[in-house]
């Protein structure tokens, strides 16, 4: 059994679909701790209900990135983290918590990349007027979405933001839990 922390910002809806894989037992891991930078996020609701220990960690309250990382990388090595498992984490990842974990932090992102890196991927799909965008996951490196590329999986665009965003979730929660089975195999 593999364990894991998820970091997130925000709704968190990737981490439950991650934990809710885990409690069919399709997916052979464990979340031992969730990593938000905001504190108050939802994902800590959602973590909560779950059971699942939480820390929240803003990154302000330390003199440098590098003391928030490495304060970070204490809680992780105290549970044996082996893959950190970014899901809406809205923060670049330094170089003190990736080489604590070279290779081992994975990230997903909505749209087919190299297209549409950082913020706000669907709203650039539509700026573009692409028909067709996706989801990937990659691992992390220092850049911005830029690291080696996993999987990928094709969204149609619908005319409303609203529908793409749904379809883009629905494909994300389906294509992270099959690619992290794949990854701790
Ligand atoms: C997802 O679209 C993910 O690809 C991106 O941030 C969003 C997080 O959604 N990196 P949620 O918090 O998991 O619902």
């Amino acid at each position: 059994m593999t364990k894991i922390a998820v970091f997130a910002s925000g709704s968190g809806s990737n981490f439950q679909a991650i934990a809710e894989s885990i409690l069919r037992g399709e997916l052979n891991a464990k979340i031992e701790l969730v990593i938000t930078d905001k504190p108050g996020a939802f994902v800590v609701t959602r973590a909560k209900e779950l059971g699942i220990p939480v820390l929240e960690i803003a990154p302000k309250t330390f003199a440098s990135k590098a003391d928030y990382e490495q304060a970070i990388i204490d809680a992780l090595q105290e549970k044996n983290i082996e893959w950190i498992v970014l899901a809406g984490y809205m923060r670049l990842i330094g170089e003190t918590l990736l080489s604590a974990f070279p290779n081992r932090i994975v990230n997903i992102h909505p749209s087919l990349l190299p297209s549409f890196p950082g913020k706000d991927a669907i709203g650039q799909a539509y700026e573009h007027g692409v028909k067709v965008t996706g989801v990937t996951v990659h691992f992390v490196d220092a850049g911005m979405d830029t690291g080696p590329i996993i999987a990928q999986v094709a969204v149609e665009v619908a005319e409303s933001r609203e529908e793409t965003e749904e379809r883009i979730h629905q494909a994300e929660h389906k294509l992270y839990t099959a690619t992290l089975k794949q990854l701790f195999q």
